[in-house]
């Protein structure tokens, strides 16, 4: 089923564009990553996976109807070429939701206060505040549900930016992908810490899009990365409900790792590690080893994000100078 099939079959016709409209979306770091498609047209996921969203970290998208025959996307203060690769995505975006109005421009405006596309997860709240803002521009009045369907033909993890806390995108088994979308988990973890670490803020070359289908396609590793993320899945689950802190990272941890294996077996071989990543994975297995309670997770980037808990916050800032630190719980 394409894109557009499915919005003529959903979309009501009364959706007509009229207000503007203006969201925040969190940005969100998966503990249990959303890695391979089994739907490239409408990214329905290979497994289910589980983030943390990071609170204040995140897109705050305005969207405003226009007269003109192009939009007008701005990022981070900066008019973005309409034959860029962002500006393209926002649009064809935009498109799914004026498919009875083709002739309607909108003027786009993404802040951004996370790294733009180096793999700190920028485009999930990006897509989730523009899904937001299109459904007051629409007058749609979507369910959540329905809010994080749409966003995750945005970007697939974008479905997850829809929610604070923790959040599970169900992978779901319909062909419409009616059932693949995620919900807010009920437990909250005072004092959980996700500490992120800028080893690199540039553009990476390969997005995840790419970067997932390459290794879907071509490494042989990747036929075990289902079972492994089902059961990582489960066992974050239990970690979050018992609150087991060691169990939750090293869980996260041994996941990242393996996507990123995955992807080092996919050819031509994908590695975003830079060395500065690898000096600071082998600074906290030492600091790990000497008793601190200090884990991390990384997406298809340089980027490492940490994972400890409040108890442990002065010890890992004097390591890790500079550390933004989020606590998605609060204290
Ligand atoms: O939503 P995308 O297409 O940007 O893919 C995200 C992939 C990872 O960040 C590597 C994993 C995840 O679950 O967020």
């Amino acid at each position: 089923m394409n894109k557009t099939d499915f919005m003529t079959g959903w979309l009501p016709k009364s959706a007509t564009p009229g207000a503007s409209a203006e969201h925040f979306a969190p940005s969100n770091i998966a503990l249990c990553k959303y890695w391979g498609k089994r739907d490239t047209e409408l990214n329905l996921p290979v497994n289910g996976s589980l983030s943390v969203s990071l609170d204040h970290l995140g897109s705050r998208t305005r969207v405003e109807p226009i007269d003109g025959e192009t939009d007008s996307v701005w990022l981070n203060g900066t008019q973005q070429r309409p034959d860029s690769r962002f500006a393209k995505r926002v649009s064809a975006f935009i498109d799914l939701f004026r498919i009875y109005h083709p002739e309607q421009a909108f003027r786009v405006t993404t802040e951004n206060n996370i790294p733009t596309a180096a793999g700190l997860a920028s485009s999930a709240s990006g897509f989730a505040a523009l899904t937001k803002a299109m459904n007051d521009a629409f007058k749609l009045e979507l369910s959540d549900t329905e809010l994080s369907v749409m966003a995750r033909m945005g970007s697939g993890s974008a479905c997850r930016s829809l929610f604070d806390g923790f959040v599970e995108w169900q992978m779901g088994v319909r062909e419409d992908g009616m059932d693949s979308y995620a919900l807010p988990l009920e437990q909250c973890w005072p004092g959980l810490c996700v500490g992120l670490i800028h080893v690199d803020e540039n553009e990476k070359s390969v997005d995840s899009r790419a970067g997932m289908q390459r290794t879907k396609e071509t490494a042989h590793l990747y036929q075990s990365w289902p079972m492994q993320a089902a059961a990582d899945l489960s066992k974050l689950q239990q970690a979050i409900a018992e609150r087991d802190f060691a169990l939750l990272g090293s869980v996260a941890e041994q996941n990242a790792l393996s996507m990123h294996a995955t992807m080092i077996a996919s050819w031509p071989p994908l590695l975003y590690w830079q060395p500065d990543s690898v000096a600071a994975m082998q600074k906290i297995w030492k600091l790990r080893a000497e008793g601190l309670a200090l884990y991390f997770t990384m997406d298809a980037g340089p980027n490492l994000k940490l994972l400890f808990e409040d108890a442990s916050r002065g010890a890992v800032e004097a390591q890790f100078p500079g550390l933004e630190v989020v606590q998605p719980f609060g204290i």
